[in-house]
C-alpha cells in the first residue's frame, strides 16, 4: 500500500495529465501529480537519460541496476531487469550487476563504470583512481551522463522506497523505455553518403545538442497530410516538431487535423520530448487568436513560431477563380500574417519566427500562380515582421525549400509526374529533416544576427547544380 494515494490520471488536468496518460500505467506516474510543479521536469530528465544520452543502452542499464541494488530498491531493480532483458542482456550479467560488479562477465569499461557507480553511491565522491579509470574509458559527455544517471536513479530509488510503491502486475511493463531504447537516434549508424550530401541530420539521426533548450515553440501545420502512400516519408511539420523537441524545446504542435498533430506529438514524447497537440483552422482569424493563447498557456510562454502550414490548388493560369485564389491566400499568407501578429504580442524578447515558403516563390515551374504568389509574398511579410518587431528583440526569417520528398511532395509529383523526374541537386530530393534543420538554425540563437532574410534550401536547384535523379 503506497504511502501517498494513487491518483486517477484521467482527472489530472493540462499538459501534465496528457503526458502521464501517454505513459504505461505505473504507480510511480500516479503519485507524481501530487507535486505537479516538479513532475514535468522529473519526467523530462528521466526521458533524456533513457532516450537522449550518448551512453550505450546496456551500459546505462548496468549503472541503473547497480544503483537499484545498492539502494535496496526492489521496484527499480524489477523494472530495469525487464529493460535489460529487452536489450538482450544475458540473465547472468544482470545478476552480476546486482551482486558482483567486478565479475569477469564485464569488460574493462563496464568494470570501471560499475566501480565508479559503487563509489558515488557509497562515498559521495569517487576517489581519484576510480575517476581516472572512468575517464580512460568514457568521453567527457559520457562521464557527465554516468554521474547524472547515478544521481537521478538514487533519487528514483529513494522516492520509490519512501513512498512504498509496490511492483505492479506483470502486464504493467515499462514499454516506453524499451521502445525508446531501441529507437534512440544516437544508436542507429548513420548511412552517410557524402557524394549525395546525405548525412545523419538529413536522415533524422543527428545527435541532439540542446540547441533549443528552454525554448517554447509553436509549429503551425505540425501534423502531416494523409496520402495514399502506405509508408509515407516524414513531412516538414512533423520533422520540425520531433527535431525541436529533441533539441530541448517544448513544442506546441497545431494542425487542422488534431489526430495528425497528436501523431507528431506522440513521436516526440516517445523520445522523451515535451510536446502538446492543439487543433486550429488558421484560415479562420478567430481560431488564430485562440490558438496562440492556448499555445502560450500550454507551454508557459512563447519564444518561437514556425508557420509551416501551406496548401495549394490545381488552378493553372487561365482557370483561376476568385474563390480558389482567396482560399489559398487565406491559409498561405493571411494566416501567416495574423499568426505572426498574435504571436508577436506575447513573445518574449530573444524570440524568433520562421515562415515556410518554397522555391515556387522564385520559379514559375509549379504552374500554380496562387501558390507561387503566396509563397513569394512571405519574403515581404517576413521583412515587415522583422522591421516591426526588432525593437521587441524578435527576429523573423523565411525558409524556402526546394523539391522535398514529403507526403506533400509526393502528392505534387502525382499531379505533375515530371516534378522530380528530372536532374536534381545531388541526384535526389531533399528530406523533411533537412527542412527542419534549416528551420532549427533560424529559430535558434545560432542565427541571432540573421533577420528579415530568406534561406533557400533547395540543394542548389535554383542555381542549376543538378545531376540525374536516382530512384526515389
Ligand atoms: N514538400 C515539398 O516539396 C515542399 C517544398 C517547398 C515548400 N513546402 C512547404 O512546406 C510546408 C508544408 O510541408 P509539409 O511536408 O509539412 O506538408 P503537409 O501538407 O504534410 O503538412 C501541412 C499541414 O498543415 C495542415 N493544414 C492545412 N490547412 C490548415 C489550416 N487551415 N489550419 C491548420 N492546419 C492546416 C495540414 O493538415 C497538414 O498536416 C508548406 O508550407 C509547403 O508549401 C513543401
Amino acid at each position: 500500500m503506497a504511502r501517498l494515494p494513487l491518483l486517477d490520471l484521467t482527472q489530472v488536468p493540462g499538459p501534465l495529465g496528457e503526458l502521464l496518460r501517454s505513459r504505461p500505467p505505473l504507480d510511480l506516474y500516479r503519485v507524481l501529480p501530487h507535486a505537479p510543479a516538479v513532475a514535468e521536469g522529473f519526467l523530462g530528465l528521466g526521458g533524456a537519460i533513457l532516450r537522449r544520452s550518448s551512453l550505450a543502452p546496456e551500459l546505462r542499464e548496468l549503472v541503473i541496476l547497480r544503483v537499484g541494488a545498492l539502494s535496496d530498491a526492489h521496484y527499480e531493480v524489477h523494472q530495469h531487469r525487464r529493460v535489460a532483458r529487452g536489450l538482450g542482456m544475458p540473465e547472468e550479467k544482470i545478476d552480476a550487476a546486482l551482486a558482483d560488479p567486478a565479475s569477469p562477465l564485464f569488460d574493462e569499461r563496464e568494470k570501471a563504470v560499475l566501480a565508479f557507480t559503487d563509489a558515488v553511491v557509497r562515498q559521495v565522491k569517487a576517489p581519484e583512481p576510480l575517476y581516472r579509470a572512468l575517464a580512460a574509458h568514457c568521453s567527457a559527455q559520457e562521464q557527465m551522463e554516468v554521474i547524472v544517471t547515478i544521481g537521478f536513479y538514487m533519487l528514483v530509488s529513494r522516492l520509490l522506497e519512501n513512498l512504498e510503491l509496490e511492483v505492479e502486475d506483470a502486464q504493467a511493463a515499462p514499454l516506453t523505455i524499451e521502445r525508446a531504447a531501441a529507437a534512440a537516434p544516437a544508436q542507429q549508424p548513420p548511412e552517410a553518403d557524402p557524394p549525395r550530401q546525405l548525412f545523419a541530420p538529413a536522415l533524422g539521426r543527428a545527435r541532439p545538442a540542446g540547441r533549443l533548450a528552454g525554448r517554447r515553440v509553436l509549429v503551425v501545420g505540425g501534423g502531416q497530410r494523409r496520402t495514399v502512400d502506405a509508408d509515407p516519408p516524414v513531412g516538414n511539420g512533423r520533422a520540425m516538431t520531433v527535431l525541436f523537441a529533441r533539441e530541448g524545446a517544448t513544442v506546441a504542435c497545431a494542425d487542422l487535423d488534431l489526430a495528425s498533430a497528436k501523431e507528431s506529438v506522440d513521436w516526440a514524447r516517445r523520445e522523451g520530448g515535451r510536446a502538446h497537440a492543439l487543433q486550429a483552422d488558421v484560415s479562420k482569424p478567430e481560431e488564430i487568436t485562440r490558438l496562440v493563447r492556448e499555445a502560450s498557456e500550454a507551454m508557459g510562454g512563447l519564444d518561437g513560431l514556425v508557420l509551416n502550414v501551406g496548401i495549394g490548388n490545381s488552378s493553372r493560369f487561365g482557370t483561376e477563380t476568385a474563390e480558389a485564389w482567396d482560399a489559398v491566400m487565406d491559409v498561405n499568407l493571411r494566416a501567416h500574417m495574423l499568426c505572426a501578429q498574435a504571436a508577436a504580442a506575447v513573445m518574449e524578447p530573444g524570440g524568433s519566427m520562421v515562415f515556410v515558403s518554397s522555391t515556387a516563390s522564385i520559379s514559375p515551374l509549379s504552374g500554380l500562380p496562387v501558390y507561387e504568389c503566396s509563397k513569394a509574398a512571405l519574403a515581404a511579410l517576413c521583412r515587415s515582421t522583422a522591421y516591426a518587431t526588432h525593437g521587441q528583440g524578435l527576429r523573423a526569417n523565411v525558409i524556402a525549400p526546394g523539391l522535398i520528398d514529403t507526403p506533400l511532395g509526393r502528392d505534387a509529383t502525382r499531379n505533375r509526374p515530371n516534378r522530380a523526374a528530372r536532374p536534381l541537386p545531388f541526384g535526389r530530393q531533399g528530406t523533411g529533416w533537412e527542412v527542419a534543420h534549416g528551420t532549427l538554425f533560424l529559430l535558434s540563437s545560432e542565427s541571432s544576427y540573421v533577420n528579415g532574410q530568406v534561406l533557400i534550401a533547395d540543394g542548389g536547384l535554383s542555381i542549376s547544380t543538378v545531376r540525374q535523379p536516382e530512384a526515389a
